[in-house]
């Protein structure tokens, strides 16, 4: 019988935790951007912006976006997490339109992260 890793149970965590939570508002993305202050100095208003046009533009009732505080990490601002049903979270850095534009087709509506941009998936102490 295969052992389980604790990076195992990391990976199943994030995913089950991930599923919860957007199963509960019948979404199957959430997007988050964080806008804490040096996320709104740093263009972070912007960047909410451009998803929330994709998002009303292609009338997309199924991802959730919404923001919270700073993600910890000043000089990676704008920072944002993308979630994916049945997928680990992944935070991508120093995001702008065009990130979000390349982020938003190929992540949110392909289900791809898009690794060029990632900080990290899953938990911030876990690397890509
Ligand atoms: S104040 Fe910059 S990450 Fe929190």
């Amino acid at each position: 019988m295969a052992k389980i890793s604790i990076e195992d149970l990391k990976r199943i965590k994030e995913r089950e935790r991930s599923r919860m939570v957007l199963r509960e508002g019948d979404f199957r993305a959430k997007i988050t951007v964080h806008m804490g202050t040096c996320g709104i100095a740093a263009g972070a208003r912007d960047v909410m912006t451009t998803f929330r046009d994709l998002l009303a533009k292609r009338d997309m009732m199924d991802v959730m976006l919404t923001n919270s505080g700073c993600a910890g990490l000043c000089a990676k601002e704008p920072m944002i997490t993308v979630e994916v049903v049945d997928q680990a979270p992944v935070k991508y850095i120093l995001v702008d339109k065009e990130k979000a534009l390349r982020i938003f087709e190929e992540h949110v509506v392909g289900g791809n992260p898009v690794e060029d941009y990632a900080l990290a998936k899953g938990s911030e102490t876990q690397a890509t």
